[in-house]
């Protein structure tokens, strides 16, 4: 798998008015991605590299993010250009200014002949051939604007395959022959082990690579060069994004063929749970819903119901409205469960509940919920596409959110669901074990619903003991407010990346030394 099967969605960004200058004691923080919100997304990647910036920036840090822009992408202030040779092509590139909160702001890199096209990672199912080149000149352009900096980054943080190369660019910095040499440490984030950007060895040298690291330690991976395994093996620290995952990416089952390399580095592998915007995902201030709400005023959660039946094309009425809505917004892939609701379809589109679908993947799994929205017009309505209007109203509206993934390295959905009195059902593997708790009839503790085994009638069963709890309204409302009353903020989680970064810092300083002797 190379790249994720979602059909991108580009947005204007609101442009935050103040500009507010980090403290001097603050990192300077330099983050590269592929994607990042509000300007493109495929999923929760987009999310965490908008939304750890403006919490590492409410926390005094100075975090830039270099990511590219897509078709659709605003036009903005320059604040840099890039011109850089790849694979035998000089490519030039104006890095596009956007505050997104005080001490956050994203540099849009702004490349027409290779971001301006139809998808993001690919066109009609096919991925562009040129990505090998998209992505290492996204990494180039980076580590070349970090050069141009009079005041150094302390940290290059390189988020998923499409930044791996990072550490390796990096390396050039500390050349004696770079302008002001730098030593910034470097941070490779692993938001999904499946993907892992792996291409014909013959780019290796296209792409200013060096064939002294096409080993096994370095980035060849079966004869062929991964971008991950690059950065996993040439970045000074890394992370996942929940502890669960941080262990599961350890062993075969969910290493992707790359366990091994993940346990020769655990000691530098941390897991650090993502947090959630509360800009964006908040349901006492959402633009999306026709009414706030929150713990204290659950009951104007009904709003929101009534909205996402209207909205899904399904009858507003007494029965309907009392009737449990079950909630997807997903990419519709294999890593989602689907094949799980595929194998028994029919039992589930039988059940005494409302479904709503948000999604976009693979034709089939499409196809699947197309056939059964006609199947039962009243009872299930799937919307095959990326509409965050729509995903908004489903975690509001829905009672349940089913989330039966079969590997989730943190997952975004059960927490925003969580937040919005939206009760989980969830397989208990990665990000979902570390945020959703079952419940416990006896003393009333938990908030969702989970099942171990990857197997559809597990999922059934923990979906029909979810469906009979609603039926009671008092345990259902402590469920609700169980889970609406934890707190998904990031400061929890952006200060365990500090004290990552903070712990590199000793590091860099013992290297800087002989290079500011001359
Ligand atoms: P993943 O990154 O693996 O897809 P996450 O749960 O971390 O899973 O994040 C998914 C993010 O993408 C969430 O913000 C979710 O709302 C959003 N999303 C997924 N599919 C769609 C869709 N079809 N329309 C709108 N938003 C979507
Ligand atoms: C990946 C994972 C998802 C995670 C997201 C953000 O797309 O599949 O579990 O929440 O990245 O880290």
């Amino acid at each position: 798998m190379a790249t994720k099967a979602a059909k991108p969605k580009v947005a204007r960004p609101k442009v935050a008015k103040a500009k507010v200058a980090a403290s001097p004691k603050g990192l300077r923080i330099l983050m590269v991605a592929s994607e990042a919100q509000p300007f493109s997304k495929t999923g929760g990647l987009a999310d965490v590299v908008s939304s750890l910036p403006k919490a590492l920036g409410r926390l005094g840090h100075d975090v830039t993010v270099i990511t590219p822009r897509y078709r659709g992408a605003p036009d903005g202030p320059v604040a840099a250009t890039v011109a850089l040779e790849v694979a035998g092509h000089r490519f030039q590139a104006r890095l596009l200014e956007h505050q997104i909160g005080p001490g956050a702001r994203v540099l849009l890199l702004d490349c027409p002949e290779l971001y301006d096209r139809a998808g993001i990672y690919y066109e009609a199912g096919v991925d562009y051939p040129d990505n090998p080149i998209r992505y290492a000149f996204l990494s180039a352009a980076a580590v070349d604007f970090a050069a141009q900096q009079t005041r150094p980054f302390d940290i290059l943080h390189a988020h998923d395959w499409q930044a791996g190369l990072t550490p390796i660019y990096a390396r050039a910095l500390q050349h004696p022959s770079t302008p002001a040499p730098q030593h910034p440490s470097t941070v490779l984030t692993i938001h999904n082990l499946a993907y892992q950007g792996i291409f014909d060895k013959t780019w290796v040298p296209l792409l200013g690579l060096g064939w002294q690291d096409f080993t096994i330690d370095g980035f060849e991976f079966f004869d062929r060069l991964s971008f991950l395994k690059a950065g996993i093996n040439a970045a000074d620290a890394l992370t996942t994004v929940s502890p669960t995952y941080a262990d599961e990416i350890q062993r075969p089952e969910y290493g992707y063929r790359l366990d091994g390399v993940m346990r020769a580095r655990h000691g530098r592998l941390t897991g650090i749970l993502n947090g959630i915007d509360p800009d964006e995902w908040n349901p006492a201030a959402d633009r999306f819903l026709p009414e706030p709400f929150d713990v204290d005023r659950l009951d104007a959660k009904a709003a929101s119901k009534r909205a996402l039946l209207e909205c899904f094309g399904l009858a507003v009425t007494d029965e309907s409205m009392a009737r449990p809505i079950v909630g997807m917004v997903s990419r519709m892939v294999d890593q989602k469960g689907l094949d799980l609701i595929a194998a028994v379809q029919a039992q589930l589109a039988a059940r005494d509940a409302t479904f709503t679908i948000v999604g976009t993947g693979e034709p089939h799994y499409q196809d699947m919920w197309r056939r059964l929205s006609h199947w039962r017009p009243n009872r299930i309505s799937a919307f095959i596409g990326f509409d965050e209007q729509r995903a908004h109203l489903v975690e509001a509206g829905a009672d349940m959110f089913l989330m039966p993934s079969r590997f989730e390295p943190c997952g975004l959905n059960q927490m925003y669901s969580l937040r919005y009195g939206t009760v989980p059902v969830v397989r208990a593997v990665g990000g979902l074990v570390d945020t959703v708790r079952p419940y416990n009839p006896r003393n009333g503790q938990g908030n969702g619903f989970l099942f171990s085994e990857y197997e559809p009638g597990a999922m059934l069963r923990t979906l029909d003991e979810a469906l009979a709890a609603f039926a009671n309204k008092k345990i259902w409302s402590r469920l609700q407010k169980n889970g609406m009353r934890a707190d998904y903020s990031w400061d929890r989680s952006a200060a365990e990346y500090v004290k990552i970064y903070e712990r590199l810092r000793p590091a860099r300083t013992t290297r800087r030394a002989p290079a500011s002797k001359g």
